[in-house]
Parts: structure tokens; sequence; C-alpha cells
């Protein structure tokens, strides 16, 4: 059996910091989204694991959907130019939407996203990121609402972040060992 363990470089964050974390987010959206008609969308597939958690930490009345999307391009990096391969089934027209994400890097991704599910008239739009990627200097292309933790510019996985689909089901976030990926 290969270890996966041994391809991380170190634990940023372990699975009591993620919970503490998951929690405190899920009281602020509770605390916003009270009274009012709330979709989690999770983008497929790295934010399935927070999402999972994140929806138990709300305690008002969620719907959930899902979205896949791809982005043209080179893997590591993201070209902000994005193909929906799995669209919503429901319709979000006059519903408060949050989107449920990951990891916020460029933003790219998000920004092609809010900008396609803002064309559906949803009565608001925003973002959850688990983590945001954020350095020095650079500026994401949106701005969320709501944010898990910051994260160093390394490439992390583990909590549903993935290195080439692998590593999503450890349940911690690490840095990979740069020799992994290079
Ligand atoms: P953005 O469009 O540059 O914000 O890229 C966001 C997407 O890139 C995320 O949803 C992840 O799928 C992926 N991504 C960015 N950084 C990492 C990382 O460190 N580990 C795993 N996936 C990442
Ligand atoms: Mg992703």
């Amino acid at each position: 059996m290969s270890d996966m363990r041994s391809d991380i470089e170190s634990v940023i964050l372990d699975q009591e910091t993620i919970s503490q974390i998951v929690r405190r987010m899920g009281a602020e959206i509770s605390r916003d989204y009270d009274g009012k008609d709330l979709v989690l969308i999770a983008v497929l597939r790295g934010a399935v694991v927070f999402m999972g958690d994140l929806m138990r930490a709300i305690d008002v009345p969620v719907s959930i959907d899902f979205m896949a999307v791809s982005s043209y391009g080179a893997a590591a990096k993201s070209s902000g130019i994005v193909r929906i391969v799995k669209d919503l089934d429901i319709d979000i027209k006059d519903r408060h939407v949050l989107i449920v994400e990951d990891i916020l890097d460029s933003g790219l991704t998000l920004k092609y996203l809010m900008k396609n599910l803002s064309s559906r008239h949803p009565a608001s739009l925003e973002v959850a990121t688990f983590l945001w990627k954020d350095v020095e200097g650079k500026q994401a292309a949106i701005n969320p609402k709501y944010v898990g933790t910051h994260v160093p510019d390394a490439f992390v996985v583990g909590y549903g972040l993935d290195f080439a689909e692998h590593y999503r089901n450890l349940p911690y976030v690490g840095i990979l060992k740069p020799e992994v990926y290079s």
C-alpha cells in the first residue's frame, strides 16, 4: 500500500482545527441567512468534503446543489476560461445563493462562475471558501464573504483538495512535497 502521508511535507490544518473553522463559518452563515431561502452550491469535486461538514454546521434550512467546471489549459494554474461540465439541477432565481469552494487562488474560476450564476437572477450571490491562498501583493479576482483560513502560496492537498485526483481523502490539510509534482 502506498503511503499518502509520506508525500506530505507538513500538516497545516489538523482535524480539530478544521472542525473549529467550519463551526465558526456555519455560525456566521446561520446568523446572516436566518429567515432567507438559502441554496448552497458546491463546486465539484474539491468542495465536497467541506460542503458535507459546512452544511451540518448550518442550522437554518438549506437546499444544496452541485456544479462541475473544467478549466482549459494547465492543471495547476487557473486560466479563467471555464467550461461547465455539470450544471445546476435547481432554479436559483430569487433565491439566496452561497457558492461553496475548497480554495481560492487567483479567483478566476469563481469570477467566471459568479458571472454565469448572476445572469440567472438570484436574490443574492456570495462565496464561502474554506481556504484562501492570498499572497502579499496578489489580488484575487473576487472577494469572498466567508473565509475559513488563509494558506501560504504552496500546493496544499487533503480535506477534498487533490493533486492529480489523489489525496482528497486525507482528513487534514497538508503541504505537498514539491518533488511529488515537479
Ligand atoms: P483559481 O481559479 O486560481 O482561484 O483556482 C481555484 C481552483 O484551483 C481550486 O478550486 C482548486 O481546484 C485549484 N487549486 C488551486 N490551488 C490549489 C492547491 O494548492 N491545491 C489543490 N488545488 C488547488
Ligand atoms: Mg477545484
